[in-house]
Protein backbone atom coordinates (compact mmCIF):
# COMPACT_ATOMS: atom_id res chain seq x y z
CA UNK A 1 0.00 0.00 0.00
CA UNK A 2 1.45 3.23 -0.66
CA UNK A 3 1.23 6.19 1.44
CA UNK A 4 1.62 9.92 1.05
CA UNK A 5 3.22 10.77 4.76
CA UNK A 6 6.88 12.69 3.91
CA UNK A 7 7.81 14.15 0.74
CA UNK A 8 9.95 11.13 0.13
CA UNK A 9 7.58 8.57 0.10
CA UNK A 10 7.28 9.77 -3.58
CA UNK A 11 10.26 8.90 -5.60
CA UNK A 12 11.96 11.38 -8.29
CA UNK A 13 10.12 10.18 -11.09
CA UNK A 14 7.00 10.20 -8.86
CA UNK A 15 7.20 13.51 -8.13
CA UNK A 16 7.66 14.58 -11.70
CA UNK A 17 4.27 12.80 -12.94
CA UNK A 18 2.67 15.13 -9.95
CA UNK A 19 3.94 18.30 -11.04
CA UNK A 20 3.10 17.17 -14.86
CA UNK A 21 -0.46 15.75 -13.70
CA UNK A 22 -0.87 19.33 -11.81
CA UNK A 23 -0.29 21.64 -14.62
CA UNK A 24 -2.49 19.32 -16.96
CA UNK A 25 -5.47 19.78 -13.67
CA UNK A 26 -5.12 23.53 -13.72
CA UNK A 27 -4.97 23.59 -17.98
CA UNK A 28 -8.12 21.58 -17.43
CA UNK A 29 -10.46 23.04 -14.59
CA UNK A 30 -13.48 23.40 -15.70
CA UNK A 31 -13.96 21.55 -18.81
CA UNK A 32 -14.69 18.21 -17.71
CA UNK A 33 -14.65 15.85 -14.42
CA UNK A 34 -11.93 12.96 -13.89
CA UNK A 35 -12.88 9.48 -12.95
CA UNK A 36 -9.60 8.85 -11.55
CA UNK A 37 -11.43 8.35 -8.04
CA UNK A 38 -14.67 7.62 -9.64
CA UNK A 39 -17.08 4.99 -6.77
CA UNK A 40 -14.69 5.77 -4.17
CA UNK A 41 -15.05 7.94 -0.95
CA UNK A 42 -12.31 9.28 0.82
CA UNK A 43 -12.77 10.43 4.39
CA UNK A 44 -10.66 13.50 5.86
CA UNK A 45 -10.17 13.08 9.36
CA UNK A 46 -8.71 16.90 11.20
CA UNK A 47 -7.90 17.16 14.44
CA UNK A 48 -6.40 20.91 13.97
CA UNK A 49 -8.00 23.96 11.78
CA UNK A 50 -7.91 24.26 7.92
CA UNK A 51 -9.15 26.28 5.27
CA UNK A 52 -6.97 25.51 2.28
CA UNK A 53 -6.30 21.78 2.95
CA UNK A 54 -9.86 20.76 3.94
CA UNK A 55 -11.43 22.95 1.07
CA UNK A 56 -8.88 22.07 -1.65
CA UNK A 57 -8.83 18.17 -0.35
CA UNK A 58 -12.91 18.42 -0.59
CA UNK A 59 -13.16 19.79 -3.84
CA UNK A 60 -10.61 17.77 -5.63
CA UNK A 61 -12.26 15.04 -4.17
CA UNK A 62 -15.08 15.98 -5.77
CA UNK A 63 -13.32 16.72 -9.26
CA UNK A 64 -12.30 13.34 -9.04
CA UNK A 65 -15.04 12.04 -9.09
CA UNK A 66 -14.92 10.81 -5.72
CA UNK A 67 -17.28 11.00 -2.44
CA UNK A 68 -15.70 13.52 0.09
CA UNK A 69 -16.22 12.89 3.71
CA UNK A 70 -15.40 15.43 6.03
CA UNK A 71 -14.56 13.72 9.73
CA UNK A 72 -13.87 16.21 13.14
CA UNK A 73 -11.23 14.08 15.47
CA UNK A 74 -14.11 15.15 18.17
CA UNK A 75 -17.12 14.17 16.29
CA UNK A 76 -15.79 10.07 15.91
CA UNK A 77 -14.83 7.70 18.28
CA UNK A 78 -11.50 8.65 18.17
CA UNK A 79 -11.98 11.85 19.91
CA UNK A 80 -13.17 9.60 22.61
CA UNK A 81 -10.15 7.35 23.20
CA UNK A 82 -11.16 4.33 20.38
CA UNK A 83 -7.59 3.56 19.04
CA UNK A 84 -6.15 4.93 16.13
CA UNK A 85 -5.62 1.05 15.35
CA UNK A 86 -9.05 -0.01 15.10
CA UNK A 87 -10.22 3.44 13.56
CA UNK A 88 -8.14 2.48 10.65
CA UNK A 89 -8.98 -0.86 10.88
CA UNK A 90 -12.85 0.25 10.64
CA UNK A 91 -12.28 2.82 7.63
CA UNK A 92 -10.37 0.81 5.75
CA UNK A 93 -13.84 -1.39 5.46
CA UNK A 94 -15.75 1.62 4.20
CA UNK A 95 -13.72 4.10 2.12
CA UNK A 96 -10.94 4.03 -0.50
CA UNK A 97 -8.23 6.82 1.39
CA UNK A 98 -7.43 8.66 3.75
CA UNK A 99 -6.23 12.50 4.56
CA UNK A 100 -5.27 12.99 7.89
CA UNK A 101 -4.35 16.53 9.83
CA UNK A 102 -2.82 15.68 13.33
CA UNK A 103 -0.20 16.37 15.83
CA UNK A 104 2.12 13.62 16.23
CA UNK A 105 3.34 11.88 12.93
CA UNK A 106 4.27 8.98 14.71
CA UNK A 107 -0.17 9.16 14.93
CA UNK A 108 -0.21 9.32 11.48
CA UNK A 109 2.25 6.37 10.44
CA UNK A 110 0.57 4.32 13.24
CA UNK A 111 -2.71 4.96 11.26
CA UNK A 112 -1.33 4.56 7.76
CA UNK A 113 0.36 0.99 9.01
CA UNK A 114 -2.74 -0.25 10.78
CA UNK A 115 -5.08 0.39 8.07
CA UNK A 116 -5.52 -1.20 3.76
CA UNK A 117 -5.94 2.39 2.04
CA UNK A 118 -3.78 5.19 1.61
CA UNK A 119 -3.12 7.74 3.60
CA UNK A 120 -1.90 11.56 2.93
CA UNK A 121 -0.67 14.05 5.43
CA UNK A 122 -2.16 16.79 5.35
CA UNK A 123 -0.39 17.99 8.33
CA UNK A 124 1.89 17.28 11.48
CA UNK A 125 3.53 18.71 13.96
CA UNK A 126 6.91 17.12 11.57
CA UNK A 127 5.87 17.43 7.89
CA UNK A 128 3.21 19.33 5.34
CA UNK A 129 4.60 17.39 2.42
CA UNK A 130 1.08 18.54 0.03
CA UNK A 131 2.14 22.14 0.98
CA UNK A 132 5.58 21.67 -0.42
CA UNK A 133 4.69 19.76 -3.33
CA UNK A 134 2.49 22.88 -3.80
CA UNK A 135 5.32 25.22 -3.54
CA UNK A 136 7.66 23.73 -5.99
CA UNK A 137 4.69 23.33 -8.57
CA UNK A 138 3.96 27.03 -7.94
CA UNK A 139 8.14 28.09 -8.52
CA UNK A 140 8.06 25.59 -11.63
CA UNK A 141 5.33 26.53 -13.55
CA UNK A 142 6.84 30.03 -13.68
CA UNK A 143 10.27 28.71 -14.09
CA UNK A 144 9.35 26.21 -16.59
CA UNK A 145 7.36 27.95 -19.26
CA UNK A 146 4.87 26.31 -21.04
CA UNK A 147 5.17 22.59 -21.56
CA UNK A 148 9.12 22.68 -19.65
CA UNK A 149 10.23 20.68 -17.78
CA UNK A 150 8.52 21.69 -14.40
CA UNK A 151 11.09 18.88 -11.91
CA UNK A 152 13.93 19.93 -13.75
CA UNK A 153 12.80 23.55 -13.65
CA UNK A 154 13.85 23.43 -9.93
CA UNK A 155 17.45 22.22 -9.59
CA UNK A 156 19.86 24.15 -8.02
CA UNK A 157 17.15 26.65 -7.17
CA UNK A 158 18.04 28.63 -3.93
CA UNK A 159 15.39 28.98 -1.00
CA UNK A 160 15.63 31.35 2.11
CA UNK A 161 13.36 30.09 4.68
CA UNK A 162 13.47 32.43 7.97
CA UNK A 163 11.34 32.55 11.11
CA UNK A 164 10.61 28.62 12.78
CA UNK A 165 13.17 27.03 11.39
CA UNK A 166 12.42 23.63 13.89
CA UNK A 167 8.68 22.55 13.03
CA UNK A 168 6.87 21.51 10.20
CA UNK A 169 7.37 23.72 7.66
CA UNK A 170 10.97 23.91 7.46
CA UNK A 171 11.17 19.95 8.06
CA UNK A 172 9.38 19.65 5.03
CA UNK A 173 11.18 22.12 2.67
CA UNK A 174 14.74 20.20 4.40
CA UNK A 175 12.67 17.08 2.57
CA UNK A 176 11.79 18.80 -0.31
CA UNK A 177 14.90 20.78 -1.56
CA UNK A 178 16.33 17.57 -1.27
CA UNK A 179 14.25 15.59 -3.23
CA UNK A 180 14.05 18.24 -6.13
CA UNK A 181 17.40 18.90 -6.10
CA UNK A 182 17.42 22.77 -4.44
CA UNK A 183 19.52 24.90 -2.20
CA UNK A 184 18.04 25.92 1.16
CA UNK A 185 19.18 28.10 3.67
CA UNK A 186 17.35 28.20 7.12
CA UNK A 187 17.68 31.99 8.96
CA UNK A 188 16.49 31.40 12.43
CA UNK A 189 17.17 31.73 16.11
CA UNK A 190 20.03 29.46 17.41
CA UNK A 191 17.55 27.71 19.24
CA UNK A 192 15.52 26.61 16.71
CA UNK A 193 17.99 25.33 14.27
CA UNK A 194 16.39 22.25 12.71
CA UNK A 195 16.56 19.35 15.30
CA UNK A 196 17.67 15.81 15.08
CA UNK A 197 14.21 13.82 13.87
CA UNK A 198 14.44 15.79 10.13
CA UNK A 199 18.49 14.98 10.25
CA UNK A 200 18.01 11.49 11.35
CA UNK A 201 15.04 10.84 8.41
CA UNK A 202 17.48 12.60 5.85
CA UNK A 203 20.66 9.89 7.50
CA UNK A 204 18.00 6.96 7.06
CA UNK A 205 17.21 7.52 3.47
CA UNK A 206 20.90 7.93 2.41
CA UNK A 207 20.56 11.73 2.12
CA UNK A 208 23.29 14.10 2.66
CA UNK A 209 22.36 16.84 5.23
CA UNK A 210 23.01 19.40 3.16
CA UNK A 211 21.14 22.40 3.93
CA UNK A 212 22.34 26.06 5.42
CA UNK A 213 21.26 27.29 8.89
CA UNK A 214 22.15 30.78 9.89
CA UNK A 215 21.21 33.50 12.43
CA UNK A 216 21.52 36.32 9.86
CA UNK A 217 18.55 36.55 7.62
CA UNK A 218 20.47 38.26 5.11
CA UNK A 219 23.06 35.52 4.76
CA UNK A 220 20.00 32.80 4.48
CA UNK A 221 18.51 35.35 1.82
CA UNK A 222 21.27 36.24 -0.32
CA UNK A 223 21.25 34.49 -3.88
CA UNK A 224 17.58 33.09 -3.06
CA UNK A 225 14.89 32.32 -6.00
CA UNK A 226 12.19 31.63 -3.02
CA UNK A 227 11.76 33.58 0.27
CA UNK A 228 10.02 31.85 2.10
CA UNK A 229 8.12 31.81 5.63
CA UNK A 230 5.57 30.72 8.45
CA UNK A 231 3.82 31.57 11.31
CA UNK A 232 5.82 31.87 14.32
CA UNK A 233 3.61 30.27 16.68
CA UNK A 234 1.96 27.51 15.17
CA UNK A 235 -1.88 25.52 15.67
CA UNK A 236 -0.62 23.89 19.53
CA UNK A 237 1.87 26.89 19.92
CA UNK A 238 -0.35 29.73 20.79
CA UNK A 239 0.97 29.99 24.87
CA UNK A 240 4.21 30.70 22.98
CA UNK A 241 3.36 33.24 20.94
CA UNK A 242 4.75 36.50 22.65
CA UNK A 243 7.91 34.44 23.63
CA UNK A 244 8.55 33.78 19.66
CA UNK A 245 7.87 36.86 18.62
CA UNK A 246 10.70 38.26 20.45
CA UNK A 247 12.79 35.94 19.24
CA UNK A 248 11.71 35.42 15.43
CA UNK A 249 11.39 39.73 15.11
CA UNK A 250 15.01 39.44 13.42
CA UNK A 251 13.99 37.08 10.60
CA UNK A 252 10.86 39.12 9.95
CA UNK A 253 10.47 39.10 5.91
CA UNK A 254 10.30 43.19 5.32
CA UNK A 255 10.46 44.84 2.40
CA UNK A 256 14.34 45.19 2.53
CA UNK A 257 15.25 41.71 3.24
CA UNK A 258 12.78 40.94 0.55
CA UNK A 259 15.42 42.88 -1.48
CA UNK A 260 18.10 41.12 -0.53
CA UNK A 261 17.12 37.95 -2.23
CA UNK A 262 17.62 37.95 -5.95
CA UNK A 263 15.76 40.58 -8.09
CA UNK A 264 13.18 38.38 -9.60
CA UNK A 265 12.58 36.30 -6.24
CA UNK A 266 9.59 34.92 -5.38
CA UNK A 267 8.08 35.85 -1.91
CA UNK A 268 5.94 32.92 -0.61
CA UNK A 269 3.51 32.30 3.01
CA UNK A 270 1.84 28.82 3.39
CA UNK A 271 -0.88 30.94 4.66
CA UNK A 272 -2.46 31.82 7.15
CA UNK A 273 0.03 35.28 6.93
CA UNK A 274 0.56 37.46 9.74
CA UNK A 275 0.88 41.09 8.25
CA UNK A 276 3.60 43.18 10.45
CA UNK A 277 4.59 40.05 12.05
CA UNK A 278 6.67 37.35 10.12
CA UNK A 279 5.75 39.63 7.15
CA UNK A 280 5.46 42.74 6.23
CA UNK A 281 2.27 43.90 4.42
CA UNK A 282 4.14 45.88 1.48
CA UNK A 283 5.77 42.06 1.42
CA UNK A 284 2.55 40.76 0.96
CA UNK A 285 1.54 43.57 -1.67
CA UNK A 286 4.48 43.01 -3.51
CA UNK A 287 4.08 42.15 -7.24
CA UNK A 288 6.33 38.87 -6.82
CA UNK A 289 4.27 37.90 -3.80
CA UNK A 290 2.63 34.31 -5.15
CA UNK A 291 0.63 33.43 -1.85
CA UNK A 292 -2.69 33.06 -3.52
CA UNK A 293 -1.11 31.20 -6.54
CA UNK A 294 -0.08 28.47 -3.94
CA UNK A 295 -2.95 28.67 -2.37
CA UNK A 296 -4.63 27.97 -5.50
CA UNK A 297 -2.18 25.58 -6.44
CA UNK A 298 -2.96 23.00 -3.27
CA UNK A 299 -6.04 22.14 -5.64
CA UNK A 300 -4.12 21.10 -8.55
CA UNK A 301 -1.14 19.19 -6.72
CA UNK A 302 -3.20 17.19 -4.25
CA UNK A 303 -5.42 16.63 -7.34
CA UNK A 304 -2.09 14.96 -8.87
CA UNK A 305 -1.03 13.49 -5.28
CA UNK A 306 -4.32 11.35 -5.23
CA UNK A 307 -4.13 10.54 -8.98
CA UNK A 308 -0.48 8.80 -8.40
CA UNK A 309 -1.50 7.28 -5.78
CA UNK A 310 -4.36 5.83 -6.65
CA UNK A 311 -2.30 5.00 -9.63
CA UNK A 312 0.29 3.01 -7.80
CA UNK A 313 -3.14 0.87 -5.72
CA UNK A 314 -4.20 -0.62 -9.16
N1 LIG B 1 -1.47 26.24 4.29
C1 LIG B 1 -2.40 25.49 4.90
O1 LIG B 1 -2.22 24.27 5.11
O2 LIG B 1 -3.53 26.15 5.23
P1 LIG B 1 -4.73 25.63 6.12
O3 LIG B 1 -4.24 25.48 7.53
O4 LIG B 1 -5.80 26.68 5.97
O5 LIG B 1 -5.19 24.29 5.58
N1 LIG C 1 3.31 25.89 10.76
C1 LIG C 1 1.89 26.15 10.60
C2 LIG C 1 1.45 25.81 9.21
C3 LIG C 1 0.01 26.09 8.93
C4 LIG C 1 -0.38 25.70 7.53
C5 LIG C 1 1.13 25.34 11.63
O1 LIG C 1 1.45 24.17 11.82
O2 LIG C 1 0.23 25.90 12.27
Amino acid sequence: MKHFLKETDFSRAQAAEVLTLAREFKQNRGQRLSSVLAGQTWAMIFSKSSTRTRVSFDVGIHELGGHPLFLNKSDIQLGRGETIEDTARVLSRFIHGLVVRTYDHADLERLAASGTIPVINALTDFLHPCQIYTDAFTAAERWAGPGGDLLESLRGRKIAYLGDTAFNMANSWILGASLFDMKLSLGGPADYAPGEAIRGLLRAEGRPIDFHFTTDAYEAVADADIVYTDVWASMGQEDESNARAKLMERYAVTEKLFAAAKPDALFMHCLPAHAGEEVAQAVLDHPRCVIFDEAENRLHTQKAIMAVLAKAAR
